[in-house]
């Protein structure tokens, strides 16, 4: 059960949103496989009150070259997502779920659309550069490089008090295509920023397996420890709906978008916490998902009451073996996570997996360090990756991880207090 304060909040939320999907770009057999060229539209970010905001980028700042060129260059295919008939069945489908611990079947229509070709690694590239520049300011240092072809950017309306999701809107000229890029993690290794709280208590209810209890030292983020390796089931299910406003943010965000772009194909990309967010906006709406070093997300999606789609093979994670974040590996009283303050322990994820295993092909060995997502762009994704090279392939094979199981030193069930 939830408490009828949130439930009126949710509904209240729900009376604002769209009640059927924008139509989406429909894909007919006389299109091939296009590329697509994005180019920066908007920064998006979280107000104070958990409004959502979107800056428009200056039509002079908008990067696209002489010869129609953008930075962010994509191959497409076509994939078959699933999605329930509308977002208001989808929600009550959930709600019944959370309060009568009752599912509901939900009719699930099919449609095929443009997505991320991602066998090709110039677009795991692409994508993997929009979400880095979601990290910073464009004055910053770290705004990503994008060559000394393109104009000179300038920062842009930003909200200095914004706090939460940040990230930006990336959009094909003619609209077709929109992009929902997803800030992450920015904290882990060092580093501050005014998202670094909020961020921390979303990823230690999301992504930990019982509220975060690295040991009898940490104030946890939920009460649902029962001493031991025992956890209670239900606690923990209700302290990620009642405390984690991150998801009703993202459906909050994705109308927003929807509603700017009504007729636009829309695919979400993000690293770490933003690849997770993304990665639950894309089972919600059924659309294209591209996730980079992201924790497992199968136990958040359980835990929020996510209906499922026949599918997942939309959504596809891309991770590293020398990062510990995605494995579920930073974990224990003295790990770097912990240190800082995180409990980031899941590691299965939905959809498909590709695997850079950096660990055994680059002697890297596993660190925290090689996390930030200008590693991936710098030292994984930028050059050929020799092993695929070898067998014909630009990228490691996506694969569904069968059998992952999570958290097994736990025992969840009914364990009062
Ligand atoms: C694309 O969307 C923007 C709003 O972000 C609008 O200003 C522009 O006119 C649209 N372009 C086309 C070709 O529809
Ligand atoms: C975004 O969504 C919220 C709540 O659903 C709504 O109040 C707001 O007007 C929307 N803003 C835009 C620009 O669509
Ligand atoms: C990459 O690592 C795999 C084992 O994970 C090994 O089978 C393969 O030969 C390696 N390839 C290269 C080019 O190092």
């Amino acid at each position: 059960m939830i408490p009828t304060t949130l439930a009126n909040f949710v509904v209240h939320l729900l009376h604002f949103w769209r009640y059927d999907w924008p139509a989406q770009a429909v894909v007919t057999p006389a299109n091939d496989n296009p590329i697509l060229n994005f180019e920066l539209r908007h920064q998006h970010a979280v107000s104070s009150t958990a409004r959502v905001v979107f800056a428009d980028v200056p039509a002079a700042q908008i990067y696209t070259h002489r010869d129609g060129r953008t930075p962010y260059q994509v191959q497409t295919r076509r994939i078959i997502t699933h999605r329930p008939s509308s977002f208001c069945e989808y929600t009550e489908a959930r709600m019944r779920s959370i309060r009568q611990a009752q599912s509901q079947i939900l009719l699930w229509g099919d449609s095929e659309v443009i997505g991320p070709d991602v066998e090709s690694r110039e677009t795991l590239l692409g994508l993997a550069k929009m979400t880095n520049n979601a990290y910073v300011e464009p004055e910053d240092p770290y705004w990503y490089d994008l060559g000394d072809d393109w104009p000179e950017h300038y920062p842009f309306g930003w909200e200095p008090d914004a706090d939460g999701f940040r990230g930006y809107v990336f959009a094909t000229p003619d609209n077709s295509t929109v992009i929902l890029s997803i800030k992450g993690t920015s904290t882990i290794v060092g580093g501050g920023g005014p998202t670094k709280k909020k961020d921390k208590l979303n990823d230690n209810l999301l992504f930990s397996c019982c509220c975060a209890s690295v040991d009898w030292t940490w104030s946890t983020v939920c009460g649902c420890h029962r001493g031991g390796w025992k956890c209670d089931q239900d606690c923990v299910e209700e302290a990620l709906v009642e405390e984690s406003l991150f998801y009703p943010i993202g459906t909050n965000l994705y109308n927003n978008l929807t509603y700017m772009y009504p007729d636009s194909n829309i695919w979400l990309t993000g690293h770490s916490l933003g690849g997770g967010l993304a990665s639950l906006l894309g089972m919600t709406f059924g659309v294209p998902v591209v996730a980079f070093e992201t924790s497992g997300d199968k136990l958040a999606a359980e835990r929020l009451h996510l209906p499922s789609p026949p599918s997942t093979n939309h959504i596809t994670h891309v991770y590293h073996t020398a990062d510990p974040i995605p494995q579920g590996v930073c974990t224990g009283v003295f790990s770097t996570c912990a240190l800082g303050g995180y409990a980031l322990e899941t590691r299965c994820h939905m959809g498909k997996t590709i695997v850079y295993d950096t660990v055994s092909n680059l002697s890297w060995s596993v660190d925290v360090r090689t996390h930030p997502i200008l590693t991936v762009i710098e030292k994984v994704l930028s050059e050929p990756w020799a092993p695929s090279v070898e067998i014909g392939r630009e990228v490691p094979e996506a694969t569904a991880e069968e059998d992952c199981v999570e958290c097994y030193s736990w025992e969840f069930g009914d364990f009062p207090k």
